[in-house]
């Protein structure tokens, strides 16, 4: 059971204009990147795992509303019947996703999901946000909007970088030679941060940056809750990489025991 109470929160201090949050400075990095097939956790973890939490297969039929798309990755790995629509802020990334999309049910458009859409479809089944929520401030109108334009017991996955375990500059990996384990170190968790990430840490000031929102897991609960939805189904993935060499062994371990995602398929009331 999770202890919170939850006042009115502040909001954060110094927070960017929702243009800012943008991977539009970033989009042919991340293009290349993410590819057309997804880039390594896409296809090993994350479109497998929207399948199976949608629990959808090969001739599966619906309507999928997929916020903050990127380059439209998930519309290439999904059944051919389902029709897609992808709204995502930087136009780079959407027209990368316009010009390798090839279905015709398949849509996208350029949008801020943390404000009103302008879509006049209200009856979707199935609603993503994919590795995208941490990077939005404002995300609980992110939920509100899937609520919004979710048909009834529409559904809604919310893919995040597991929130308890991988806070960027506030978890690490550390050694205990003593023990001889790698562990986690967590040196925040509970309060809300923004926190800018550089992307190509290599190049010091000069590389690009996003912004990452962090938030309690209860947060995140909290939000579903007050939009209307039932949480379903939570999962956590771990990666399923191996290391070899000297340290192999308790680096496999702590992969196994550290989770990098949490899934939460939430369900509308
Ligand atoms: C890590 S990428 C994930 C993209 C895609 N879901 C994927 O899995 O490849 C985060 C995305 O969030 C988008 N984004 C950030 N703020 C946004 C906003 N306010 N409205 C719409 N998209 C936003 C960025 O442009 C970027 O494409």
């Amino acid at each position: 059971m999770i202890n919170k109470t939850f006042p009115k929160k502040a909001p954060l201090k110094n927070a960017p204009a929702h243009a800012e949050t943008s991977w539009e400075p970033v989009g042919n990095w991340y293009n290349g990147l993410v590819g057309q097939e997804g880039h390594y956790y896409h296809q090993r973890l994350i479109l497998p795992g929207v399948m199976r939490m949608f629990e959808l297969g090969k001739n599966s039929s619906g309507a999928l509303l997929d916020l903050a798309c990127g380059q439209g990755v998930l519309a290439r790995g999904l059944p051919n019947a389902i029709s897609y629509t992808g709204v995502d802020i930087s136009a780079t990334l959407i027209k990368s996703a316009k010009q390798t999309s090839t279905n015709k049910m398949h849509e996208f458009h350029v949008g801020d999901v943390s404000k009103q859409l302008s879509l006049q479809k209200r009856d979707y089944t199935y609603a993503t946000v994919i590795l995208a929520l941490q990077n939005i401030e404002g995300a609980e109108k992110v939920i509100q909007n899937a609520m919004h334009h979710l048909g009834p017991k529409g559904k809604l996955l919310l893919i995040l970088n597991h929130p308890c375990f991988r806070i960027p500059r506030q978890s690490s990996w550390e050694i205990d030679d003593q023990k001889k384990i790698q562990f986690r170190r967590l040196d925040r968790y509970f309060s809300d941060m923004k926190i800018p990430i550089q992307m190509h840490p290599g190049k010091g000031e000069a590389s690009a940056s996003t912004l990452s929102f962090h938030h309690p897991l209860s947060t995140y609960s909290q939000w579903l809750f007050n939009a209307g939805f039932q949480i379903t189904k939570i999962e956590e993935w771990c990666s399923d990489k191996v290391s070899t060499g000297k340290q192999a062994k308790m680096e496999n371990r702590a992969r196994e025991e550290f989770p990098l995602f949490m899934a939460i398929l939430a369900t509308k009331n």
